[in-house]
């Protein structure tokens, strides 16, 4: 399938979740077993030769995606949740929003020191979330190899942020 096939599958909601904002919904791809594939053989090409230790998804699309890649490259997944989610003893990470703040956490053990991960989310937009999680991980003493992004919204600097910082990523699909 051709990456513009694939771009066609997602659905842009305008005005959601405020208005001007263009939302970028993937639950119409995730819905076509064709899209949903060759989406996730994109991603696990990426990923397979980087031989990371563990994948590390954020919630919430970012689960679905973590979990399909960890399961074909068969190593583990583990969830970066917003504050609260999580049952056992957490480390987490304040981050600013637009307006206010928000908190990523982790499971105390779960991104062992040495370990090399990959981060995956489905969308990157300011970049404040992936970069708020991988300083998370960083101060675990994991490695992050490489951040991985179904969408990436260029206009909003995100991914040269994360770049900026020395972390290596990536995106299949582009929405200028
Ligand atoms: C979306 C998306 C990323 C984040 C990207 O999540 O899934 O996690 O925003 O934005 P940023 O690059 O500007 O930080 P959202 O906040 O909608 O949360 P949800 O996935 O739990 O619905
Ligand atoms: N997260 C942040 N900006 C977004 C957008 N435009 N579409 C979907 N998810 C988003």
């Amino acid at each position: 399938m051709s990456r513009d096939t694939l771009t066609a599958l997602v659905r842009t909601i305008p005005d959601f979740p405020k208005p001007g904002i263009q939302f970028r919904d993937i639950t119409t791809l995730l819905a076509d077993g064709e899209g949903l594939r060759e989406l996730v053989e994109r991603l696990v090409a990426i990923a397979r030769p980087l031989d990371a230790d563990l994948i590390v998804g954020i919630e919430a699309r970012g689960f679905i995606l973590g979990a399909a890649l960890a399961t074909a490259l068969g190593k583990g997944f583990v969830p970066v949740r917003k504050a609260g989610k999580l049952p056992g003893p957490t480390v987490g990470i304040d981050y600013v929003l637009e307006y206010g703040t928000d908190r990523l956490e982790l499971h105390e053990g779960q991104a062992p020191v040495g370990s090399r991960v990959i981060l995956i989310d489905d969308l990157i937009a300011t970049g404040g979330t992936a970069i708020a999680a991988a300083q998370l991980l960083q101060e675990q003493g994991a490695s992050v190899l490489m951040a991985l992004f179904a969408i990436d919204l260029p206009d909003l600097g995100g991914m040269a942020a994360l770049k900026a910082q020395g972390i290596p990523a990536e995106a299949i699909l582009t929405f200028e």
